[in-house]
């Protein structure tokens, strides 16, 4: 089962940020089934891992974007990056079994939530500033 799924409704209008957005909406989900499928938990960090790796491959996308063409928001864009790089750093801490006391689908919902959010309120909002600068 995904935790979260891609719908045209998330498109910000910018074609290689809904290629990573969709990229890293796979990756969470394909650490959310190794959960489900109860797989060995090395799986999973390391999965986790490799999001947390291409999220940040992501945000690079975006703020080359913004400092490119001058975006007026790109302070605030970036301290959200900054904010989800911590949250995913404590999410493998979390994930880890020396730390029983975390519902690792808790860590899922609360990364599909982040995504969706950020998706869905600054990137939108990114994605209208560059089409209106002819990128699409
Ligand atoms: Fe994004």
């Amino acid at each position: 089962m995904s935790i979260l799924t891609w719908k045209d409704e998330y498109s910000v209008g910018v074609r290689i940020i809904d290629n990573e957005h969709k990229q890293l909406i796979a990756m969470i989900n394909k650490a959310y089934d190794s959960v489900e499928k109860m797989e060995e938990e090395k799986v999973l960090l390391e999965l986790v891992d490799e999001m947390r790796k291409y999220a940040m491959t992501h945000f690079a996308t975006e703020e080359k974007l913004m400092e490119i063409h001058n975006y007026p928001e790109t302070a605030e864009q970036k301290k959200q990056h900054n904010d989800f790089m911590i949250k995913a750093a404590s999410s493998d801490n979390m994930l880890s079994s020396d730390n029983g006391a975390v519902d690792p689908i808790k860590v899922f919902k609360y990364l599909a939530d982040w995504l969706r959010g950020h998706i869905m309120g600054t990137d939108k909002k990114l994605g209208i500033f560059l089409n209106e600068k002819g990128i699409k």
